[in-house]
């Protein structure tokens, strides 16, 4: 067999066979197959597609490049939840607190953010002594403790996807449904989740643009995980504006402590207690979302997801005053710009993606894997989509410490930002209507 025929085959829109998945994938995770070769079979790959067939084969190769976890000894459930990514999306360290507090297990592997959109793990490690980067040894005995971690792709869990992502990352082959839902599931199902939920984004600020190529990718990542005999529901989300009140690491933290705390409600707390609630239902430990929906405010109310959340600081090495003073233990910003309203109106479309850029620019992000990323800085939202404002008006605060970029940052929210001042508030200038975050349970 040659790797040459299967990138021929592939190319020439052909249906792979399990020996060739397997060949090619064992090839490269070993160094036998060069980067010019990978790149050709990824970008035919992202032309032609795979049907579910093949999608399945190239998860299983990408799961036996490296360990595949067996928690059944924890004696829990054991439930996990993933979402595509966007702008403003911290709902990871808010959903496992709470679904953790009740007595299931959640073993997350989370990612690091790129372009214009942030990482789960940069915003935990704003926290002072918060370590992501752990062994399997010690996640096992965090686990074991307490029921749940957060830690970064630290050992051998589908290695072949660092190096293929980074790869599709420079070679315009990120945005393919067979190759995203490869690359998620290869690492939820190596992990040993055995319920999972996925929260795929689609709009400006998502991989996804479309409503419909987002529940198709659902769709696809539905399949492979039955496959692999996993519980696992997915839910269409809407990304075409930010999530919550503001981005950036650790503004999103402080913001995460006050929703836990029940001080803070918003589209970002709404949407956690949601996807929390799919997870705890998908366990089976309530028979209706409903009952699970009040069981994770219940969480809430009674301050168990906040002490989860802080024992989950102290056992990664987080300095846990955070919790309460999370003013004095988080860096702060030195310097602040006000972006402003041009005209009156209502903020009828937000170009999710720029802000994505323009918080990147603020030092919040990095566009190169290699750079330093500002902890303090991001962007603290006064308007959401849909609201009125008059001109002049705060519609967000730039947040940073180096003032390289930020006339660049401005200059992208101002593009980035549709104020229509017609009455009728709910329709944005593409004619449709974003009124809510949930667009379809799958
Ligand atoms: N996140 C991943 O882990 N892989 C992808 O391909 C896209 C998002």
């Amino acid at each position: 067999m040659r790797v040459y025929d299967i990138i021929f085959k592939k190319r020439n829109g052909q249906k792979l066979l399990k020996e060739e998945i397997d060949f090619l994938i064992f090839k490269y995770n070993n160094g036998d197959m060069p980067d010019y070769q990978m790149s050709a079979f990824l970008m035919a790959t992202f032309l032609n597609g795979m049907d579910d067939d093949e999608t399945f084969l190239l998860t299983d190769a990408m799961i036996n490049s490296g360990d595949r976890m067996d928690l059944s000894f924890l004696d829990m459930p054991i439930a996990d939840k993933h979402s595509t990514g966007g702008v403003g999306d911290g709902t990871s360290f808010i959903v496992l607190p709470i679904v953790a507090s009740l007595g299931i297990c959640v073993p997350m592997i989370a990612g690091r953010g790129l372009g214009h959109t942030g990482g789960t793990l940069d915003k935990l490690e704003s926290i002072p002594g918060f370590r992501t980067s752990i062994d399997k040894k010690e996640f096992i005995d965090i686990l074991e403790s307490s029921g749940a971690a957060i830690i970064g792709q630290t050992f051998e869990i589908a290695p072949v996807d660092k190096k293929m992502y980074a790869l599709r990352d420079s070679t315009a082959t990120v945005e393919s449904i067979s190759l995203i839902s490869a690359s998620i599931m290869s690492k939820k199902i190596a992990e040993g989740a055995k319920s999972l939920v996925l929260d795929i984004k689609a709009g400006s600020g998502a991989f996804m643009k479309k409503d419909s190529d987002a529940k198709k990718l659902a769709q696809k990542m539905i399949n492979i995980g039955k496959n692999f005999g996993l519980n696992i529901l997915a839910v269409v989300t809407d990304m075409n504006s930010p999530l919550g009140n503001c981005v950036g690491n650790s503004l999103e933290i402080e913001q995460a402590i006050n929703i836990l705390k029940g001080k803070l409600k918003n589209d970002l707390s709404e949407l956690s207690i949601y996807l929390s609630a799919l997870m705890i239902l998908n366990v089976k430990k309530t028979s209706s979302l409903k009952e699970a929906q009040d069981l994770a405010q219940k969480q809430i109310d009674n301050g168990k997801a906040l002490e989860k959340f802080t024992e989950i600081i102290r056992l990664q090495g987080g300095n846990t005053k955070v919790v309460d003073n999370p003013d004095d233990v988080l860096p702060k910003a030195k310097y602040s710009k006000r972006f402003m309203a041009k005209k009156s109106g209502y903020i009828s479309n937000i170009d999710t993606r720029s802000v994505g850029i323009a918080e990147m620019l603020t030092g919040a992000g990095r566009e190169k894997k290699e750079d330093k990323i500002d902890y303090s800085a991001g962007i603290i939202f006064h308007k959401k989509l849909n609201e009125y404002v008059k001109k002049d008006e705060a519609i967000a605060d730039l947040i940073y410490n180096s003032s390289d970029h930020i006339d660049e940052a401005e200059m992208i929210m101002s593009d980035a930002y549709i104020i229509y001042n017609n009455e009728d508030k709910n329709i944005n200038m593409a004619g449709k209507v974003y009124d809510k975050r949930i667009i379809e349970l799958l």
